[in-house]
């Protein structure tokens, strides 16, 4: 499981698309960009496309073929950070890199070490931090000139909201929309907030926009981003800001609770998920509308990051072993099928033993359907940095790491075997990876299943029989096809 997150660090992606120049200047310039990290970072590669796009730049899935090569990069571990650093050595190694090709390092870690990556990493012509990517076409025009440009400026304002993003690598049938950026949170291990900013909140009247003209262009799925979507707050009155906009009466403002029933309302057949939800800070109301909207997926990440209150205390989760074990019981009372994934850290500043067999305790009695799980990773800059000693050794936090793996797979071999026979409605969402004959698609709960293609199509609903099972996978044979 920790491993699928790995992974996604570790995508690259990156294709062609055309534009229309009007300018005809910069016709034939094209853009590789390769995303890792968090679906923030994607979703923003999206906005990065359409800003370039917009100067006739191109997006192709070849590096060879690129003018411009941006890695859009994430710093939330160590070896997130190792990778883009292996990554560009590759890159100079193997010589991929064109004459006259330029290099760009976007993202978290372009915030985190700002100028400092030019003199680290000499391929580097161009920094740009995530609030900056307006700016970038004047950036490009800089290094064009032959000279380095950076730009880390975070703001409080922006959120891209009037930018349509130009889909990359999309099956067309699921799309990531941002509703917020950045984190106040302050959880000690992360160095989120430093790299992306102050919380703000899209204006909910673009994040509908984009839904409905998603769905019109036969998009059946949208996800809502944000690193903390339970404290999303917008309102039309532009006076409502900052504490005023926290602290005004819920009917002056537009919650995530809102914000989720006005998205779900788009379309009954276009299906609504979200990611992150703080323990903290998700309510009820989310709860009713995701029990109230079919559309509106019965699935909540909810991540705990240990298992004991005084590990949660010196994480600044602000919430307890059994505030965490309440807010489940509360989900599996109103949503009873809902699936619940966790993120979880092991080693974290001084834990002990007792600490982690905790943990060990709450993954066996939430029995998560997904868990994605780290070891701790001190991370420059963050207050567990400045004000704890990362003082577990690193062979204790990984036979912790691979503990909490086997229960989760146990846990998950379990669950499998126990759906057999059941029946789920699928979105198809492509073609299997195992065979032409066979299509993907995922049930509410965000469960892979495969089955055999007959006459169904990718953006199809159809209901689907369990009938075995694979670790990761569940195999089933369609039953009919669900009409809206
Ligand atoms: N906003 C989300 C998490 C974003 S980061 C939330 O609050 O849950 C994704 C996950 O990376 C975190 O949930 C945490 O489990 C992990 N993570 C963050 N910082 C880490 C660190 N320093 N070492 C190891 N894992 C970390
Ligand atoms: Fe990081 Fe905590 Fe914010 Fe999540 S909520 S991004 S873990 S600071
Ligand atoms: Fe990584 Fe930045 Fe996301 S640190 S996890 S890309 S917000």
């Amino acid at each position: 499981m920790g491993d699928k997150k790995d992974l996604l660090e570790e995508s690259r992606q990156g294709e062609v698309l055309h534009f229309n120049a009007d300018d005809g200047t910069k016709v034939g310039k094209k853009l590789y960009i390769e995303s890792y990290g968090c679906q923030m970072n994607f979703s923003d590669s999206e906005i990065v496309a359409s800003v370039l796009g917009k100067e006739g730049y191109t997006t192709t899935s070849n590096m060879e073929d690129a003018d411009l090569v941006f890695l859009n990069t994430c710093s939330i571990r160590d070896k997130a950070e190792e990778t883009v650093r292996k990554r560009l050595n590759s890159i100079k190694h193997n010589n991929k890199k064109k004459k006259n090709v330029k290099i760009g390092i976007l993202g978290c870690m372009a915030e985190r070490l700002k100028s400092q990556l030019f003199e680290e990493e000499k391929l580097v012509d161009l920094v740009a931090g995530p609030d900056s990517y307006r700016k970038l076409p004047e950036l490009i025009d800089d290094i064009e000139d032959g000279q380095k440009a950076v730009n880390v400026l975070l703001s409080r304002e922006e959120t891209y909201d009037d930018i349509e993003p130009v889909r990359i690598n999309s099956n067309g049938i699921a799309a990531f929309v941002s509703i917020m950026r950045g984190c106040d949170n302050m959880c000690t291990f992360c160095v989120v907030p430093f790299t992306r900013g102050r919380e703000r909140s899209r204006d909910a009247n673009s994040i509908l926009n984009e839904c409905k003209d998603l769905y019109s262009k036969g998009y059946k799925e949208v996800m809502l981003l944000g690193q903390n979507v339970d404290s999303y707050r917008w309102s039309e009155n532009k006076d409502l800001r900052g504490r005023a906009l926290k602290e005004a009466p819920r009917d002056e403002v537009v919650d995530f609770a809102k914000l989720l029933v006005m998205v779900g309302k788009v379309a009954t057949d276009l299906r609504v998920r979200f990611s992150t939800s703080h323990p903290k800070d998700i309510t009820d109301d989310v709860l009713f509308a995701i029990r109230d909207y079919k559309n509106i997926c019965n699935y909540i990440h909810l991540p705990a990051q240990s298992g004991n209150t005084r590990i949660l205390e010196k994480m600044n989760r602000t919430y307890t072993r059994e505030w965490y074990n309440d807010k489940v019981s509360r989900i599996r009372e109103v949503i009873p099928t809902c699936a619940i994934s966790t993120d979880i850290i092991t080693g974290f500043c001084s834990e002990t033993d007792k600490e982690h067999a905790d943990t060990v305790d709450l993954m066996k009695t939430v029995r998560y359907d997904l868990a994605y799980m780290f070891f701790y990773s001190e991370r420059p800059g963050t207050l567990a940095q400045k004000k704890f000693e990362d003082d577990v050794p690193e062979v204790i936090k990984k036979k912790r790491l691979s503990e909490i793996i086997e229960i989760q797979t146990q846990v998950n071999k379990e669950q499998h075997a126990a759906t057999i026979g059941q029946t789920f409605e699928v979105l198809i969402e492509g073609v299997s990876k195992r065979s032409e004959n066979e299509l993907r698609g995922k049930t509410s709960q965000n469960k892979m299943i495969i089955f055999p293609k007959e006459n169904y199509k990718i953006g199809d609903y159809v209901n689907v029989k369990v009938e075995s099972s694979t670790s990761a996978t569940l195999l089933g044979t369609a039953v009919e096809k669900v009409n809206y």
